[in-house]
């Protein structure tokens, strides 16, 4: 599958810059909001210019009182030991500790967030945040008090950029993905009490007055695997999200905090023995 076969599923026209500034206002795309995107550019259908026309259309549909907020997660530099996808030989594990270069945010590489994350980082304006994991980055007026502070255990947990997003009341929009990469669920799943949570030792290199430096910090670990349903009961529940075509793809837009409120009770019910 590739770009061909995009061109080949795509609607009558393609879509441009101001069709999809067009199909965000009409599912309602919040014009002066602060709003988190989680995208695939091939979901969306061919579109003339590419993932710049997409976060042409993005920002023209915020508007210049509007902040966009994108996951730049760079999740190829945790703690080796860790790795399932591929993992690495033991033998490695100390020479990745020892040389993976400090997490430096203008030019540390994102991990399967897609063409139009990768677009934001280099759009003028766009501020990336410190964390050498789970980062976001953000282009509008509140993009700095969004991505930062970000403490290294605080994750996509309360004291990070997710739970600012919490208090701003930010909408999320899935653009051609689903639930499963509905990253805020992290968020309800940090609040979320359940017996099988736990914990684990992080590390990752950062720069500390100005050196290299592996560290290790405790983080709770993540799963995923529930999210699609989470999300899809959190729909169930009534009219809390818009689903609607943004080009020749499906699109999900949901306030965040209505989200996140919902699921952290339907993860403790989930999670926890019957
Ligand atoms: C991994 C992921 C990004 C892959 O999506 P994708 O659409 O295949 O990849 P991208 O968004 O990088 O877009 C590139 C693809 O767009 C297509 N493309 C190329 N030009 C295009 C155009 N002009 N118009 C539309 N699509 C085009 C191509 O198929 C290209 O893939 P290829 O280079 O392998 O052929 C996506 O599935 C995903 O998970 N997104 C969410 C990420 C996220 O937010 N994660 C956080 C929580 S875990």
């Amino acid at each position: 599958m590739g770009e061909r076969e995009t061109v080949e599923r795509t609607a009558a026209a393609p879509a441009t810059a101001r069709s999809l500034a067009a199909d965000l206002t009409t599912l309602g795309l919040p014009r002066g909001g602060v709003v988190l995107v989680h995208s695939s550019l091939r979901a969306i259908g061919w579109v003339v210019g590419g993932a710049e026309a997409v976060v042409e259309a993005l920002l023209d549909a915020v508007g210049p009182d509007g902040t966009l907020v994108v996951p730049s997660f760079s999740t190829a530099r945790t703690e080796p030991s860790r790795w399932q996808h591929p993992p690495v030989p033991e033998s490695w594990w100390p020479v990745i500790r020892a040389e993976t270069p400090a997490f430096d945010p203008r030019v540390s590489s994102t991990r399967q967030m897609g063409a139009i994350v990768d677009c934001v980082l280099r759009w003028p304006g766009t501020v990336r945040g410190p964390h050498p994991h789970v980062s976001l980055a953000a282009n509008g007026p509140l993009a700095s008090e969004v991505v930062a502070p970000h403490p290294l255990d605080a994750g996509l947990g309360d004291a990070s950029p997710m739970g600012r997003l919490y208090d701003l009341d930010a909408h999320v929009l899935l653009l051609g993905v689903g639930h499963g990469n509905n990253s805020s669920l992290h968020l309800a799943e940090a609040r979320a009490n359940y017996p099988a949570k736990t914990y684990y030792d992080e590390g990752a290199a950062v720069l500390i007055d100005g050196e290299r430096r592996w560290v290790t910090f405790r983080d709770f670990d993540t799963d995923d695997e529930d999210f699609p349903d989470v999300g899809a009961a959190f729909e169930a529940g009534g009219d809390v999200a818009r689903v609607g075509r943004v080009g020749s793809g499906e699109a999900r837009l949901m306030r965040q905090r209505a989200l996140v409120d919902f699921a952290v009770t339907e993860i403790e019910r989930r999670r926890s023995p019957r």
